[in-house]
């Protein structure tokens, strides 16, 4: 074998290598190239034989031949495993990657119970018409609860079956409210007229919980204390605050006579139905209005109870369940479910 054999033998190889290595399919796969192409049976040491064979003067050059070879191989080889890597180390990161956008588990965040945005609806459009909202004890005593408001002690609504009474000092002086409308009371004793005030807040009665009746319920008490204040205040008041909280100008209210101890003339309020506006369905039973609460122009015993001068003052009040008024609103049909506590409920709301 000649030098020029060699060297075309040499660069046949390289010529091979220079197509096979940059595609080598992995790290795997180049370390078998680089055995096949610089390795013990490779073209490099099968010249490294034939140079003994050579005569001396071809030997330095052809020598020479094989480590360029050798080196050309080498560089392919570490080209090669640098890109791979990459390659590689791209693919594991888009196996193993985390992704940040996929979000945490964070706790789900709730929301305001049914009768909270209700209550906060309302007390809005009422801080709109310039009142200011009043909050009350739910433990009450006879006074606030039954006395000043001008119910007398032999009226029904002392009777055991609609107040729990709390056993504390003496007997059935303590009890759990029974309506919103002793903080009327509390009010006028700690501030003169005029007085805007409304009153939400937690009302108990001694009832067994079932579809229509709950022993725990919200009202809302709305008052307000004047000089000069009439009936049609009253009204035009109430017609406000149902068309703004039903979100409906042609709902209508109405006033029936009625009668509380602590107004007079006194009312029951109704308004159209906002299901059927009118017609009759099942939820107004057919009538066409649905009955909200009471209201009426504050009674002259009340005012002497809390020694404002009935002479000098006029005042209307009135009073509605909460959750009554969610349930007209979203048509639910049991009271019950307010308290339930089941989430597939409330997160409708
Ligand atoms: N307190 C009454 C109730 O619980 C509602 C009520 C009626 C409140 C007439 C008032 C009113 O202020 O004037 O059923």
């Amino acid at each position: 074998m000649s030098l020029a054999d060699e060297r075309a033998r040499l660069d046949a190889a390289l010529t091979e290598a220079r197509t096979a290595i940059p595609n080598a399919s992995s790290t795997a796969a180049l370390t078998d190239l680089e055995r096949h192409f610089a390795g013990k049976r490779s073209p490099a040491s099968a010249a490294n034989e034939a140079i003994k064979a050579l005569p001396g003067a071809d030997r330095p050059a052809a020598g020479q031949a094989v480590k360029a070879y050798r080196d050309a191989i080498t560089d392919l080889v570490t080209q090669r495993r640098v890109t791979l890597a990459a390659d590689e180390g791209a693919a594991a990161a888009t196996r193993e990657r985390l992704d940040l956008t996929i979000g945490g588990h964070a706790r789900p965040r709730g929301h305001l119970h049914l009768v909270t945005q209700i209550r906060r609806e309302l007390e809005d459009i009422f801080i709109g018409l310039g009142y200011r909202v009043a909050e009350g004890p739910e433990v009450e005593d006879d006074w606030h609860n039954f006395e000043a408001l001008n119910i007398p002690p032999a009226h029904p609504a002392r009777s055991m079956q609609d107040t729990l009474y709390v056993r504390l000092g003496t007997d059935e002086q303590v009890m759990l409210r029974t309506h919103t409308s002793p903080v009327q009371i509390r009010t006028m004793e700690t501030q003169p007229p005029p007085i805007y005030v409304v009153a939400p807040g937690r009302t108990y009665r001694n009832e067994t919980l079932d579809a229509r009746h709950s022993p725990v319920f919200h009202q809302m008490e709305g008052f307000a204390v004047d000089r000069g204040i009439t009936m049609a205040d009253l009204f035009g008041t109430i017609e406000a605050f149902v068309r703004h909280l039903f979100d409906d100008e042609t709902i209508r209210t109405r006033f029936r006579s009625d009668y509380f101890p602590y107004t007079e003339p006194s009312a029951e309020l109704a308004v159209s139905c906002v299901f059927c506006h009118g017609r009759g369905c099942r939820v107004c039973s057919q009538t066409g209005w649905i009955e909200l609460g009471g209201c009426g122009m504050v009674d002259p015993n009340v005012f002497t109870a809390v020694g404002i001068d009935p002479e000098a003052w006029q005042g209307f009040a009135f009073g509605f369940g909460l959750e009554r008024l969610a349930m007209i609103r979203y048509g639910i049909d049991e009271i019950r479910t307010f308290v339930d506590n089941d989430i597939r409920f409330l997160e409708q709301y």
